[in-house]
This record gives C-alpha cells, sequence and structure tokens, in this order.
C-alpha cells in the first residue's frame, strides 16, 4: 500500500510487516487522539463560551465513572503497545539457530564484510534469499550504526564490542545500507548496498574469488604465525586451555565466576588476556592488543568456533 510513496522503504524482510503493522498502530493511535482532544478543545470553547461578562463557571465533583474510564483505557492501549512491542523486540533479538553468520567490520568510513568462505567485500553485502543471516558487527574506530530501512534492521556497531543483529530477506534486489550515527566528516558517505540473491546465485558468487580458503583457516593460520598454538595445544599439555570444543561452553575461572565462551569472550581474552583467566591456569599470556587487527581477531574468533574436535571438553 505504501510502496509507491518515496517516505516508505521497501519490505524486504520477514521482519519489516511486523515493524511497520506495530508502527501504523502508534501512528494510528496518535492520530486519533490527536483528533479526539483538538476536536472537544474547540467544541467545548464554542459549546462552553463564556455568554455574560461575569459569568463564573460551575465546580463538578464525581464524576466517578469518568475518572476510571481515562485511567483504564489508556492502561489497556499501553499494555497493548508493551506486550506487542516486546513480542517484536524479542523475534529481532534473537537469530535462529541455523543462521548464517557474516561479520562487519565499520571504519571512517565503510563498511568491511567477512563471509566464513573467507569471501570479504568493502560497503557491498551479499545475502541468500530466504535464509537468517546473522551479522556480527564491530568498529575499528568510533561507534557506527549498522542501517538496512528495507529490512527494518538498524544497531549501534561499537569499538570494542560485538553486537549483532539479524534479518530474513524476502525479496531479491538491491537495498540501501546506510551508518546511522554520526561518525565524523564523511559519515555521510558511509553508505552501501546489500544485494539479496536467490541461494544458487549466491553460491556461484560465494565461489567466485577468494582463493585463501575460509575464514576459519585464515584464523589456522594467524593461530600458527602467532605461535598461540605452542600454549594452546589440543592434547591438554600446554600452559594455555585446551581451545577444542570449547565455543559455546560455560568456563570457571579463577575468581569462582563462570563466563559462557562466545565471540566477546574470546575476544578479550586475545587483547586482554589477565581480565578473565580460567581456574587452574596461570596468567602468563601475554596480550595481543595493537597486534591483531579487528578482521584477523574475527579470524581467530571463528578459528577457535570451528574447534571441535575432542570428545572431552576441559572446562577448567
Ligand atoms: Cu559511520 Cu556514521
Amino acid at each position: 500500500m505504501w510502496t509507491g510513496t518515496p517516505l516508505f522503504p521497501e519490505r524486504a524482510s520477514t521482519m519489516a510487516s511486523r515493524v511497520d503493522a506495530l508502527y501504523f498502530f502508534l501512528v494510528g493511535i496518535a492520530v486519533f487522539f490527536s483528533l479526539l482532544i483538538a476536536g472537544l478543545i474547540i467544541y467545548y470553547a464554542v459549546r462552553y463560551r463564556r455568554r455574560a461578562p461575569n459569568e463564573i463557571g460551575e465546580a463538578m465533583h464525581g464524576m466517578i465513572a469518568l475518572e476510571i474510564g481515562w485511567t483504564v483505557i489508556p492502561l489497556l492501549i499501553t499494555m497493548v503497545i508493551f506486550v506487542w512491542g516486546a513480542s517484536v523486540f524479542f523475534a529481532m533479538a534473537r537469530p535462529p539457530d541455523e543462521s548464517l553468520n557474516i561479520y562487519g567490520v565499520g571504519k571512517q568510513w565503510m563498511w568491511k564484510f567477512q563471509h566464513l568462505d573467507g569471501q570479504r567485500e568493502i560497503n557491498e553485502l551479499h545475502v541468500p534469499l530466504g535464509r537468517p543471516v546473522k551479522m556480527i558487527l564491530t568498529s575499528e574506530d568510533v561507534i557506527h550504526d549498522f542501517f538496512v530501512p528495507a529490512f527494518r534492521v538498524k544497531a549501534d556497531v561499537l569499538p570494542g564490542r560485538y553486537t549483532s543483529v539479524w534479518f530474513q530477506p524476502t525479496t531479491p534486489g538491491r537495498y540501501h545500507l546506510f551508518c546511522a550515527e554520526y561518525c565524523g566528516t564523511k559519515h555521510s558517505g558511509m553508505i552501501g548496498e546489500v544485494v539479496v540473491m536467490e541461494p544458487s546465485e549466491y553460491q556461484t558468487w560465494l565461489s567466485g574469488g577468494a582463493p585463501e580458503g575460509s575464514l576459519a583457516s585464515a584464523g589456522a593460520k594467524l593461530f600458527a604465525d602467532l605461535a598461540c598454538n605452542t600454549c594452546h595445544r589440543a592434547d591438554a599439555q600446554g600452559r594455555g586451555p585446551v581451545l577444542e570444543g570449547l565455543f559455546g561452553k560455560s568456563v570457571q575461572l579463577q575468581n569462582g565466576e563462570t563466563v559462557t565462551v562466545d565471540e566477546a569472550y574470546v575476544r578479550e581474552s586475545i587483547l586482554t588476556p589477565s581480565a578473565k583467566i580460567t581456574a587452574g591456569f596461570q596468567p602468563i599470556m601475554p596480550t595481543f592488543q595493537g597486534l591483531v587487527t579487528e578482521e584477523q581477531l574475527l579470524a581467530l574468533v571463528e578459528y577457535v568456533k570451528s574447534l571441535k574436535g575432542l570428545p572431552q571438553v576441559q572446562t577448567r
């Protein structure tokens, strides 16, 4: 209904119509009450206008039904908004398990994307149609914001942190990608395109180029180059925790707390190894701050994720 309206972006994800429905509901309520209140103001101003110069209005008391009405009706309306909004929020916050992961790094002033198969791209993001895609995003300098209006997806991209958003494209095509957080002189030029392709085309696109191999294999190479493998050995004889099968598990720390091994924990453990030491190990790992770029960190994270090997998980 809004396709010809330049104010409204296309709907190209499963979430788009849900977001729009809630948005139109909110606009509808605002319009209804604005008209009602403005109408009543005009009506009462005319109806109860002062007719004699010394006329004084009568005080009124005890309209209990009216008072309950104007309390309960707004309460019901706001509860509808709350429950509806929360359901959309939860759906947006939880990527389906079978999502395709794609990493993205924002920097002044471009978007860099890294596919698991090893493809890299700048200011262009190719995704398959009909499959949930989870973006894992970070920034190597200031705060940016990943915004694809056609997908109704928007998330701040922060330095030193991983944020994720997901979407499931429903229509092939090219869609605007914006940076929606003022990030310096060329913020307005930090734009790109998301290209939604048929799954078969996407496979063809993925297999073209990228002779370096997958992201995890790039991480494996880096892992060896940085000599991480001298301490993190698969045979549990190393000075560092065994990484095989670690990702996604809970780990007991020296201070008795437990953490879940996720992207953020792996990243922190590379840059600030002393922050969360696994119980039973010494804080001997050097920091890799300044030695690895955000993109190399992503490769290392992906490598650790790919290590499913050992059946016995070393969690201490
Ligand atoms: Cu990046 Cu604005």
